[in-house]
């Protein structure tokens, strides 16, 4: 969970005004305080009374009110991210030009925020050269430029300079507060619990739900990495903007990890793999009538695939592996890490405790991570997100 901050949402006069309501919104339900500054133009398009009910804040919009307060300049010192939605032509304008006219431009101004603009316009304003230049201006100062999307305009026209949707914005938002320090990277992540089948209705699966490996490809995603996602029966929805090929047993895991791990420079094993598949799988369902009252399961070896992995990995490439014990002590559960690591061969080895409650689809989870010659380098408590960035500081620390 991110810490709460304080979100300056400048709206200008477009008529996309109406869609930063939600903008405003989605930030104030993440938890944020949420300060409008709206143009006179903005507010013939959404009135004063809806933004300040859904920001819970009053709205600002005159350069000449509070004055006492010094507001021209105290609203844009105190903000730590601002989001500009929508961006007309006419504000994208004045920003390049760095104007002062109203209190927006002199919020910006007087800012260290980070900012984000969501550019909305008719297709012939956006390609018209002096908003070309204008873009090409603020995005050379670091401002993030998010869309604008092609599609439906005002009238009937359509083609680029629809308002991008509010989450794209939010998540850009979001995304410009997180260093981009993994930014060039592939990684490849594999996520969840491969089910073996015993007959068309049956498996024997494990108790992962892919919430750790979701949360890694999460945030490698968020730090700039390219991630793409391999799920075996996940119970969480991965994040729409990674790349995701659903397998459901552990060949099926094996085939798409040896597709993919070529053209990756990372890969992280997150999967509970399962070691063993039934010999031979039912074509119908196992009826009692048949096996009387005891059945024996004949099972067979799966390949080991971090093992395959670390053996075969290229010049410069990571491999992190997981290792789920249910040791309850602390040195013994580090030294079942040590053997494992060893075995596999793997460059660092994410020790996690696993149990009837513990690790697997909880919220929280606590690991200890070791190096390749079983050195201890790093523990991780916390939200599954905070120990994904934990393992993921590993990659930006090489
Ligand atoms: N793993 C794998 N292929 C397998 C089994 C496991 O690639 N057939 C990977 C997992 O994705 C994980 C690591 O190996 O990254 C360790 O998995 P774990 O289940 O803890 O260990 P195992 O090697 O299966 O050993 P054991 O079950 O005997 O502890």
């Amino acid at each position: 969970m991110r810490a709460r901050l304080n979100v300056v949402v400048g709206i200008t006069g477009g008529i996309a005004a109406y869609k930063a309501v939600s903008v405003v919104r989605a930030f104030v339900l993440a938890g944020h305080d949420v300060h409008v500054v709206a143009t006179e133009n903005a507010l013939r398009f959404v009135g004063r009374p809806t933004l300040e009910a859904i920001s819970r804040n009053l709205v600002h919009s005159d350069l000449y009110d509070g004055v006492s307060e010094v507001r021209h300049v105290a609203i844009g010192q105190a903000a730590d991210l601002i989001v500009v939605a929508p961006a007309t032509a006419n504000s994208i304008a004045k920003l390049a030009g760095g104007f002062a006219d109203d209190l927006l431009g002199n919020t910006i101004l007087a800012s260290l925020a980070p900012v984000v603009i969501a550019p909305a316009m008719h297709a012939e304003m956006w390609q018209n050269p002096a908003t070309v230049a204008n873009i090409a201006t603020l995005r050379g100062r670091g401002i993030v430029i998010v869309g604008p999307s092609v599609g439906q305009l005002t009238g009937a026209d359509s083609g680029p300079g629809r308002m991008s949707e509010p989450e794209q914005i939010v998540a850009a938002a979001f995304a410009s507060l997180t260093p981009q320090d993994l930014a060039g990277l592939r990684i490849l992540i594999t996520a969840g619990g491969t089910r073996e089948p015993l007959d068309p209705v049956r498996f024997i699966g494990n108790r992962s739900s892919g919430r750790q490996g979701v949360a890694l490809a999460q945030a490698a995603g968020a730090r700039g990495a390219e991630v793409t996602l391999i799920a075996a029966n996940l119970e969480v929805d991965p994040p729409a903007s990674i790349t995701v090929t659903h397998v459901r047993t552990s060949l099926e895991l094996a085939s798409a990890v040896g597709r993919e791990a070529p053209s990756a420079d990372v890969v992280i094993m997150a999967a509970a793999v399962a070691d063993y598949r039934p010999d031979t799988v039912a074509q119908s369902k196992i009826k009692k009538e048949t096996q009387g009252d005891v059945l024996d399961l004949r099972l067979i070896r799966n390949p080991d695939i971090l093992a395959e992995l670390s053996k075969h990995k290229s010049d410069g490439q990571v491999i992190i592996g997981f290792a789920a014990e249910t040791e309850p002590d602390e040195t013994k559960l580090l030294e079942l890490g040590r053997v494992k690591i060893a075995r596999k061969g793997a460059d660092y080895l994410v020790v996690n405790r696993v149990g009837w409650s513990e690790g697997f689809s909880t919220f929280d989870n606590s690991v200890s991570i070791i190096n390749a010659s079983g050195t201890l380098v790093a523990k991780a408590t916390g939200t599954k997100v905070s120990v994904a960035n934990r393992i993921l500081d590993l990659l930006s620390e090489r």
